[in-house]
């Protein structure tokens, strides 16, 4: 039986998992009970800083929690999230779900099985600037998205588009309801051996289209999403968090910009929507499906870049 506070540990305290360590201490109605890394130095440091538990092991964690947020390197994903939902704890793991679609269905079945919550951290459902724009998106029939990122090793486990394409996706899912029915991509490994930089088109069943283009070997940051629908046109900064949208009405054309609370944070949101999901037994706003559905197009997307590299004469395949 859960009381108000919800245990929670996290496994894997690197760069994310710190995050999520601060904002365990922050937000209301959680009990941050502790942390496991493999990394010992890492774990006690973080441990140290929030004065909590140092666990031996992943099993001795998950006992004394009722929820686990997962933060390990994505290729670990499938099996904590196996091991956690087994032992019947709720889940919250960062994105991608999974490294495939096999792994992320199997994540999906069992929280659906054993009734337990799943939330996938796909964080940027919670930037503010998405926020205010969010009751403005009906039924859109294209959306542009651009992600371009500076070099950095964390992530590259994967490839570009499964570590930072699929944030771009998972929000233009959110707003387009149909089965994807064709998918046109290039990309190309440059610094790493997999791919870096990609552009994809993505045709739906209802002839929306989504039009995505990322890199993580830019000298610049770029984070933008531009929505194209039957009454109004709407602009999305991720980075500077500004939103603005051009609406015909009568005979003027009038630019609205957009009321973002900047003071918002996008990642104590999330986990507040994660513990809240718990607390009102109700799904979280980014579903173990909604992350499914993202990783699946995720690997549409990456099947049609390989068809292309394979033709080409790439020195790293991908
Ligand atoms: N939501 C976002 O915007 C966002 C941003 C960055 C990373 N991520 C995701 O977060 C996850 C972690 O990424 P990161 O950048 O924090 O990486 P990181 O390398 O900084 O941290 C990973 C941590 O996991 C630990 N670890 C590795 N194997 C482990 C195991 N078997 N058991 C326990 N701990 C283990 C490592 O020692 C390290 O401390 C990845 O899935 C990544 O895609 C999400």
């Amino acid at each position: 039986m859960l009381t108000d506070k919800i245990r929670v540990g996290i496994i894997g305290v690197g760069y994310l998992g710190s995050l999520h360590a601060r904002i365990l201490s922050e937000i209301k109605n959680v009990h941050f009970v502790g942390v496991y890394d493999i990394d010992l130095e890492r774990k006690n440091k973080i441990a140290s800083i929030y004065k909590v538990k140092a666990f031996d092991s992943e099993e001795e964690l998950i006992d004394n929690v009722d929820a686990v947020i997962c933060a390990v390197p994505t290729k670990h994903h499938h099996r904590v999230a196996i091991k956690v939902l087994n032992n019947n704890k709720h889940l919250f793991i960062e994105k991608p779900i999974s490294e495939t679609v096999e792994q992320g269905e199997e994540i999906v079945n069992l929280a659906r099985q054993k009734n337990l919550k799943l939330m996938v951290g796909h964080v940027e459902r919670f930037n503010p600037a998405v926020l205010a724009s969010e009751k403005f998106i009906k039924e859109p029939f294209y959306i542009e998205t651009l992600r371009i990122a500076p070099f950095n090793p964390r992530g590259t486990d994967v490839d570009v588009i499964k570590d930072l394409m699929i944030h771009d996706l998972d929000i233009a899912l959110n707003y387009i309801k149909s089965e994807p029915i064709f998918v046109h991509a290039v990309g190309i490994p440059v610094l790493t051996d997999k791919i870096d930089i990609a552009s994809a088109r993505v045709e739906f069943k209802n002839c929306a289209v989504i039009n995505l283009t990322v890199s993580r070997v830019s000298l610049k940051k770029v984070r933008e999403i531009r929505i194209f629908q039957a009454d109004r046109y709407i602009s999305i900064n991720l980075l500077s968090k500004e939103s603005y949208m051009i609406v015909k009405e009568e005979d003027a054309i009038l630019p609205y910009f957009l009321d973002v609370d900047e003071n918002l944070e996008p990642l104590k949101l999330e986990v507040q929507d994660f513990i809240n999901s718990i607390l009102e037994d109700r799904k979280p706003k980014v579903s173990g499906e909604d992350g499914l559905r993202a990783l699946k197009v995720a690997h549409l997307i990456i099947e049609d870049i390989q068809k292309r590299i394979e033709k080409i004469n790439v020195p790293n395949k991908g």
